[in-house]
């Protein structure tokens, strides 16, 4: 029976000819009801939101609306044959849109859906394409299923769970192209797939599939081009041979999340018949008893894309799969075995290749100089965490649209090469660090106007900072730390726009310029370890999205300035650390130890709510502990607050490119490369090595480290109200009266150091409810009458955590508290020993990324007695 509205078409088919015939005078293109049908739907779509989404329709001189933005209609009818209605994605109210205003559109075959809710969409019975991608669908609406004249299926991105709807989808008998990517779907493959025998292209990434990948699947269907996988929950082995037969594959993807998905290219033997353009297979297990490269790959000749990296492949680096595949664009080894040589043919290029990644291998020898002419329109190369030796080549200058360049974690040596800093006049993103590199970086004549990372750090520049930054006058990300840059602070460091400036760890002099303050997005700030003086300008008051200040192992002097009015090298009388710091409300860390801040704690330290780790340690600070400290961690819980600070350097993705199917499935989207945020570093020195710790882990730090300083009067009983607090060192100050009975409510705290000060009174026998405390010191006090009980974590405690106490008794400490008999002198403090053994302790029962994290506040609380022995030598 033939379907009614086929004979309609027909007939508007036949009043279509006549139509035309009648118009053929007018400059009327499409027909009067298809547009005032489209008109219908630009009020629709305008909605309830008002975002005029098609606000180009109709309003010109255009009254061909076949000519209309996303308006494609059929050459011979005339009639709309095509619309996609994309949102911009911040469209994201939902709202339900009427499916009549479709109908006027009789011969629709392609329709695509932005953000929306599509209820219904019966009666569209020509339609072969239908995009319902993030639309927010929770389930499918069920007139899909009858749509059967569909070749190409969209709904990714939608909230889709449950098994696969297979029983719907097998209705759909036309079916090319099934795009379910970003979705919730779980459970296992199931076989019924198999019926879908034209189907071309198989899109299931990112959602909960499980199980293996059935080996019998694709050998039935022989027409796919492409196939996505990545990111499910597969498990068991997956052979890959099992894809030989597919002739036509074009596109294959899985990038497993290293779940537990074996994949074995090897066994059994096999030939492939295809000539892929896109293979990606990244952390699965790949062939992981042999770790070899797979080799079918040997036969592959159209390679576009490559993407292998997380594999654990050994071997040397395949630099043949380059000149095998003449029109490579992509191929990322990243993070594998493979060792060099890395040899380039001098007389080939690669006019597609944009991306060379083979960073964290074992790469070693010179970075051959042919990479430029073999590469000359190479965007991103990543060489970083190799063993890459000897200069940087000068011929990098030759990779004119290269924007982003990674060789840190090398031994490079020698000088950045002038006309590398000429040459790749569009670099964004140039990261050196951690090489042997010497000499000035950028010169004066430097053109790398479009900068806007630049990490220089942990290498050998020296002289002063090069003003050829200067020309990079959109910087954002500045880290020079760890040279040997000598002499002042540069005033026009302040015309730059950072977000992020460090510096430290250099031989910088002087005091910091008032140039300086003409930057107001700072972040982070961090000029620690140089040889800094004078008063900190006042300017830093309107720092107001400050995150981190790091000003410690300076000689700063106070007073610091409120008023913008004084910045004086001159000889103060009065040192005060300043009551400025209480507009870096933001602020969550505070490392001002080693300078030479004197005078009181200013309460104003109390409005800093949000701060976390504060170190004031090793200053000549006087006074008292104000007991408003317990005021900043009232409202915050460290452990909840992200403090990871988001800058964030994003290098837009190079053109990505398309495979060349209808629903336009983007091939590329995921390899673009990750946002890199910049995180935040903490390093703590001690005596022989220093420690850096990043990122989220910071989260898991808090502590307060008052020590060495001159700090007068008692604890204050609200000290124990921090009850989030990890550590706390007020050691080696002048503290008097007894330790407050409150500290027994510091119930995370894993480590107490109240030693050296003049604390008597007993020591308050509900400490033993400490249950994280690992460290405890409260030798040389004062104190009397019993230690601890031994038992819990005291237990573990020997006698160098009481001794210098001559009124305690109890054991360890050798005197018996009903004897009045002299103990032997205490052995020296060997603090040396010490912060390994807590740590190597620590370590074996806390789990370690926590682990890491306190072991920081130990080394920070051992620095100080250390130097304070080492002074004694
Ligand atoms: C319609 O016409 C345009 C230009 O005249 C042409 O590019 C296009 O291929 C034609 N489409 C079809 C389906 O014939
Ligand atoms: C869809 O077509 C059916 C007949 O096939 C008809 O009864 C129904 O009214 C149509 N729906 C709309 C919204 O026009
Ligand atoms: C697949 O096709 C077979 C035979 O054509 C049929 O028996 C089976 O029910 C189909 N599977 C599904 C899930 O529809
Ligand atoms: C591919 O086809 C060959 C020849 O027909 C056959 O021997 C082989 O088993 C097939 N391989 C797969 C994986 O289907
Ligand atoms: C490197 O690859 C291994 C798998 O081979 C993975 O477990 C690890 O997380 C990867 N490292 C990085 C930094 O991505
Ligand atoms: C591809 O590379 C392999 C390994 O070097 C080589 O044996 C083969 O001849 C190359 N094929 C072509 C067409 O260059
Ligand atoms: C480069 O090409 C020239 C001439 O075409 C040839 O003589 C030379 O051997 C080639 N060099 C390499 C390394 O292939
Ligand atoms: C280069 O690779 C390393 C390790 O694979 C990675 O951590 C780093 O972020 C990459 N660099 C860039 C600029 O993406
Ligand atoms: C700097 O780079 C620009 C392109 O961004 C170029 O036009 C200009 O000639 C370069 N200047 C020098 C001195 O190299
Ligand atoms: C800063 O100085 C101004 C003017 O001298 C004064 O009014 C203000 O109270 C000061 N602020 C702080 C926090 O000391």
């Amino acid at each position: 029976m033939e379907h009614p509205l086929t004979k309609c078409t027909r007939m508007f088919f036949l009043l279509g000819m006549v139509m035309i015939e009648l118009q053929s005078y007018g400059s009327l293109g499409c027909w009067e009801d298809e547009r005032a049908g489209l008109m219908k739907l630009k009020d629709a779509f305008d909605g309830p939101t008002g975002s005029s989404a098609l606000s180009s329709w109709g309003g010109g001189e255009e009254r061909d609306c076949c000519k209309w933005e996303s308006v494609v209609c059929d050459n011979a009818t005339k009639r709309v044959s095509q619309l996609s209605l994309s949102y911009p994605s911040d469209f994201r109210n939902r709202w339900s849109l009427d499916t009549s205003l479709f109908l006027p559109f009789q011969e629709l075959q392609i329709l695509s859906l932005g953000y929306d809710t599509l209820a219904e969409l019966t009666n569209l019975t020509n339609l072969e394409m239908l995009h319902l991608g993030d639309n927010g669908l929770m389930e499918i609406p069920s007139s899909i299923w009858d749509l059967t004249s569909l070749k190409a299926l969209s709904l990714s991105g939608n909230g889709l769970n449950g098994l696969l709807p297979l029983r719907g989808l097998c209705k759909l008998v036309n079916l090319q192209e099934l795009d379910l990517s970003d979705n919730s779907f779980e459970g296992k493959l199931p076989a019924g797939l198999m019926n879908f025998t034209s189907l071309r292209l198989l899109e299931l990434s990112k959602n909960k599939f499980e199980g293996a990948i059935p080996s019998n699947l694709f050998p039935v269907l022989k027409s796919l081009e492409y196939i996505s996988l990545s990111h499910n929950l597969f498990e068991g082995t997956f052979s890959f041979g099992s894809l030989a037969n597919n002739s036509k594959l074009e596109v294959f993807e899985l990038v497993c999340d290293n779940n537990g998905l074996k994949v074995d290219t090897e066994n059994p033997p096999w030939t492939p018949l295809f000539q892929l353009k896109v293979f990606r297979l990244s952390n699965c297990k790949l062939n992981d008893k042999s770790r070899v490269l797979p080799s079918f790959l040997l036969n592959q000749f159209e390679l576009r894309e490559i993407d292998l990296s997380h594999n654990s492949i050994s071997g040397m680096i395949p630099m043949w799969l380059v000149a095998n595949n003449t029109r490579l664009e992509f191929l990322n080894l990243a993070n594998n075995s493979l060792t060099d040589p890395l040899t380039l043919d001098l007389n080939s290029t690669h006019l597609d290749m944009f991306l060379f990644d083979i960073s964290s291998n074992h790469i070693q020898g010179e970075l051959p100089s042919p990479i430029s002419s073999a590469f000359p329109n190479l965007m991103t190369s990543n060489l970083s965490s190799n063993l890459f030796q000897g200069s940087i080549p000068p011929s990098l200058g030759e990779l004119r649209v290269l924007d982003t360049l990674d060789l840190s974690n090398n031994n490079f040596s020698g000088q950045l090469p002038e006309h590398l800093v000429t040459g790749c006049a569009y670099l964004i993103y140039l990261k050196l660090s951690n090489n042997c590199l010497q000499g000035q970086p950028l010169p004066s004549k430097s053109n790398v106007t479009y900068l806007s990372s630049l990490f220089l750090d942990s290498n050998s520049f020296s002289g002063e900072i090069p003003r050829g930054i200067l020309n990079s006058s959109g910087l954002r990300t500045l880290d020079l730390s760890d040279n040997w840059f000598s002499g002042k602070v540069p005033d026009w460091i302040g015309d730059l726009p950072l977000d992020s400036l460090t510096l430290s760890k250099n031989a910088l002099e002087g005091p910091i310029p008032s140039g300086f303050c003409k930057s107001n997005g700072l972040r982070l700030l961090d000029l620690s370890e140089n040889n800094l003086s004078g008063v900190v300008p006042s300017c830093l008051n309107n720092v107001s999205y400050l995150r981190f200040l790091h000003l410690q192992r300076n000689e700063f002097r106070g007073p610091l300035p409120n008023l913008t009015s004084l910045i004086s090298d001159s000889p103060l009388v009065t040192f005060d650390i300043p009551g400025w710091i209480n507009s870096f409300s933001n602020l969550r860390v505070l490392l001002l130890g080693g300078n030479s801040f004197e005078g009181p704690i200013p309460l104003q330290l109390c409005d800093l709510r949000k701060i976390s780790i504060i170190d004031l340690s090793r200053n000549e600070l006087s006074g008292q502990i104000p007991s408003c400290l317990h005021d900043i961690y009232a409202l915050e819980d460290p452990f909840r607050t992200q403090m990871s600070a988001s800058v964030s350097a994003w290098f837009g993705p190079p053109d990505s490119y398309s495979y060349e199917n209808q629903l336009d499935v983007d091939y590329s989207r995921d390899l673009r490369m990750s946002e890199t945020n910049f995180k935040e570093e903490v390093e703590f020195i001690t005596k022989s090595r220093s420690e850096t710790y990043k990122g989220n882990i910071l989260n898991f730090m808090s502590g307060i480290d008052l020590s060495c300083n001159k700090l007068t009067g008692p604890v204050p009983d609200e000290i124990g109200y921090l009850s989030d607090i990890h550590a706390l060192n007020l050691s080696h100050n002048h503290l008097t009266g007894p330790i407050p009975e409150s500290f027994s409510n510091l119930r995370q705290i894993e480590s107490l150091d109240l030693s050296h000060n003049s604390l008597s009174g007993e020591i308050p026998l509900q400490l033993v409810e400490l249950n994280y405390l690992s460290v405890f010191t409260v030798a040389y006090n004062n104190l009397s009458g019993r230690t601890p009980e031994r038992k819990a974590q005291f237990a573990t405690f020997d006698e160098h955590s009481y001794e210098g106490n001559s009124l305690l008794c109890g054991v360890p400490l050798g005197r018996r508290c009903t004897t009045t008999e002299e103990m032997s002198p205490p052995p020296q403090p060997s603090y040396a020993i010490q912060d390994d053994t807590f740590k190597v302790a620590f370590l074996s029962t806390f789990w370690p990324t926590y682990a890491v994290a306190f072991v920081a506040i130990i080394v920070i609380l051992y620095y100080c007695p250390y130097h304070e022995y080492l002074i004694s030598m």
